[in-house]
């Protein structure tokens, strides 16, 4: 479904701030893949969902999503393949709109420009029954502005708008990183459903290494703009995270030890 072959990505060549954060990538996923994406800070995860999406032009290799070359494409026409979710709760929504408006404008997204921008009746059932899906009440307040939404609330909104219409691939960076540990589990529960649920071919970058084993059935771990392991679900299943630290060390030296990635 994502056939990333040989990307690389230099912000700022040739310049004192010169800096390499992809280096010569490849990266395969199954359709229905879910996959974890760990590595320390300024591993490159975020650059190489940053490539996916088109936010940054990559300056070698190739990006396929479902059998199209999209390289060259710009981000909003990959949009329409694409779903996303960031760490901040007030990205991905709009604040003063309601939460039909947010979701019938993501309902939208890939379609040709409407002039029919108002919501239908069965437009507002469907939006209720997606509502009512993420178990937090917010059914009932189709005409609430988003802005009155608590971050989870608003980060669980964004979620359904980013995978109502279906998109080829879903990418999440850190997603949950903002909430509080028990909103956390239930947006990340809610992750898990509606992958599943639709099969979604998914990225999940997480700070969080007992969410990484715990969520998808692959997990990538990132090091210097690489990819330093790819574990399959089978080896997957029975690592705990003292088993990821001896893999990263051996792998890596002693340097990532002291990485934030292993304080979470
Ligand atoms: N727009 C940019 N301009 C310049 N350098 C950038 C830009 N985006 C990322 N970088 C640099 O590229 C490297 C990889 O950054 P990236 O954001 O992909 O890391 P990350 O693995 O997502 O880290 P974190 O866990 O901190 O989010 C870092 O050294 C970063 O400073
Ligand atoms: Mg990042």
């Amino acid at each position: 479904m994502l056939r990333i072959e040989k990307i690389s990505k230099t912000f700022n060549p040739n310049t004192i701030t010169e800096k390499i954060a992809l280096s010569d990538v490849s990266l395969h996923l199954a359709p229905g893949d879910f996959v974890t994406v760990i590595g320390g800070n300024g591993a490159g995860k975020s650059t190489l969902m940053n490539c996916v999406a088109g936010t940054y032009p990559v300056d070698e290799g190739r990006i396929e999503i479902a059998g199209t070359d999209i390289t060259k494409w710009p981000e909003h026409r990959r949009a329409k393949y694409i779903g996303r979710v960031f760490q901040d709760p007030m990205m991905g929504t709009a604040a003063n709109m309601q939460i039909e408006e947010n979701l019938a404008i993501a309902s939208r997204r890939g379609k040709r420009p409407t002039l029919r921008w108002s919501s239908t009746a069965r437009d507002r059932d469907r939006y209720r029954e997606l509502l009512a899906g993420l178990r937090l009440g917010l059914e009932d307040r189709l005409e609430s502005k988003v802005g009155l939404l608590s971050g989870g609330q608003r980060q669980a909104l964004t979620l359904l708008m980013a995978t109502m219409a279906e998109p080829k691939l879903l990418l999440l960076d850190e997603h949950t990183a903002a909430l509080d540990p028990k909103t956390a589990e239930k947006v990340l529960s809610l992750t898990r459903e509606i992958v599943a649920r639709q099969r979604l071919t998914t990225l999940m970058i997480t700070h969080n290494m007992r969410d990484a084993l715990k969520f998808g059935n692959r997990l990538i771990m990132m090091y210097g703009g690489k990819i330093l392991f790819d574990i399959p679900e089978e080896k997957k299943k029975h690592l705990e995270v003292k088993d990821l630290l001896a893999m990263f060390e051996q792998a890596a030296g002693s340097e990532l030890v002291s990485d934030s990635l292993l304080l979470s």
